[in-house]
């Protein structure tokens, strides 16, 4: 049916592709979550596990999502059973679809608090209330949006609100035609605090705590920490990118398209870490301050430079779009479980699956003031369900993705879908061995600290 309305528009419908998975990719965990596990984690050791896992393990894998969304052409859960039955395999399969849905709510409950305070940043840009702030008073703050429940309260509701109406009417072309300027515009605000950056004193310093690895300052559950980023930030273990993989007409290539999304999610990752280490070390910040990172470290950089308030402003918009863009992806999986599966119309099923969401993020709105002190095993609400999404549930999303397309999924479908020619063979030694076995180890390594 899709593949119909695509015909008569191919090249769009390839750009239509790579807008959308581009939309889910790139979001808050590209220029927020990335630069502060980066600065958590040690920095160069970590950016370069962090690279090795995008390239051995998530394009691979982000190869084999897409690819099974093409085939099932359904959501993820139903996706999972069509393609098991097709296989003869047993049905338990498809409790990895289910793993995925449940994984994008755990997500978008806090990814929803968190784009709630990069609304209120485009707010505090406009207003020229940074122009020329010190390090002190950036700080100061953010520790008071951080401290205040019921600020980030009105805009988890506000943004949960957005989100959900849009779910409600479709993935539409309106917010096809917002992602078209949304990466560019993106990627030339980044550039922009990457030119400031290299004018400021902490250049040097920064570069070399980016890309410097000193293995010495890796520990397991960092090397856990950069693979479970590969994951979230790629968006995959959980069933965003097999949606729209099953949406992709048949014509196109999905190991070509799949690695140029790959290549420009890392790149924005790595402009953003490029933008805000010298600037940490400029006004001797600590590069391990955490989820406030960006917000402590780029008000400087606009409050100093020429029309920074306007910049800053647009920065926090495209910053707001790319955290739609990538809430919906979370979230699409339950909304068309729920209307394909439970008779349910997509209104109603954004509205509980976003009540649900809402209910949830309350708790990390929490986390960082009146519950802070409830911690469990050293973490908090927040931190918790970060952790183990991140950490546990997309990479164990990720191998089964991994372990079903390699070795349940018959050959001749996965080699006439993928049309990789001689390369077939590395992508299935990669799928068949080395995302398995990777994940597992990293997995099986860090358990002890963890
Ligand atoms: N990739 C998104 C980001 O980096 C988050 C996301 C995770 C989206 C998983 C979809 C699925 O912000």
């Amino acid at each position: 049916m899709t593949d119909q309305r695509f015909l008569h528009n191919q090249w769009s419908s390839r750009l239509a592709f790579i807008l959308a998975a581009s939309g889910s990719a790139i979001g808050l965990g590209n220029i927020w979550k990335f630069p502060y596990l980066a600065g958590e984690n040690g920095g160069g050791a970590f950016v370069a596990v962090y690279l090795l896992c995008v390239i051995a393990i998530g394009i691979p894998l982000m190869i084999a999502e897409t690819m099974l969304g093409r085939r099932g052409r359904q959501n993820p859960i139903n996706t999972m059973l069509t393609l098991t039955r097709e296989a003869k395999a047993s049905p338990a399969w498809h409790y990895a679809g289910w793993l995925g849905v449940l994984s994008g709510f755990l997500i978008l409950s806090y990814y929803s608090v968190i784009a709630g305070w990069s609304m209120v940043y485009m707010f505090k840009m406009n207003s020229g209330f940074m122009n020329n702030v010190s390090a002190e008073s950036a700080s100061r703050i953010f520790g008071d949006l951080k401290s205040s429940p019921e600020i980030q309260f009105i805009w988890h509701t506000i943004f949960m609100t957005i989100t959900m109406t849009i779910v409600s009417r479709g993935v539409s072309g309106g917010l096809e035609r917002a992602t078209r300027f949304m990466m560019p515009g993106l990627l030339v605000m980044l550039l922009l605090l990457d030119g400031y950056a290299m004018s400021s004193d902490g250049f040097g310093e920064g570069i070399s705590f980016l890309f410097k690895p000193d293995f010495s300052r890796l520990s397991g559950e960092s090397v856990l920490v950069a693979l479970g980023q590969a994951f979230f930030s790629l968006g995959l273990g959980m069933g965003a990118i097999m949606i729209y993989g099953s949406y992709l007409p048949s014509h196109v290539s999905i190991p070509r398209s799949t690695t140029f999304v790959a290549f420009m999610d890392t790149l924005v990752a790595l402009l953003a870490g490029v933008a805000i280490f010298p600037i940490v070390f400029a006004n001797q910040l600590e590069p391990t301050m955490g989820p406030g990172l960006i917000f402590q470290t780029l008000p400087i950089a606009f409050g100093q430079m020429p029309g920074g308030s306007f910049f800053g402003l647009l920065f926090f918009v495209l910053l707001f779009l790319a955290a739609i863009t990538s809430a919906i992806a979370l979230i699409e999986p339950a909304v068309a479980w729920l209307s394909e599966n439970r008779d349910m119309t997509r209104e109603a099923a954004s509205l509980w699956s976003g009540v649900t969401c809402w209910l949830l993020g309350l708790g990390t709105v929490f986390s960082f003031n009146v519950w802070s002190e409830n911690t469990w095993f050293g973490k908090n609400f927040f931190e918790i369900v970060d952790f183990l999404t991140a950490n546990f549930m997309l990479p164990l999303g990720g191998i089964l993705v991994a372990l079903f397309a390699g070795w349940i999924v018959m050959r001749e479908v996965s080699e006439a879908e993928l049309e990789m020619g001689a390369a077939y063979k590395y992508w299935q030694f990669a799928i068949r061995y080395i995302s398995p076995l990777a994940v597992a180890l990293v997995a099986l390594s860090a358990i002890d600290v963890v």
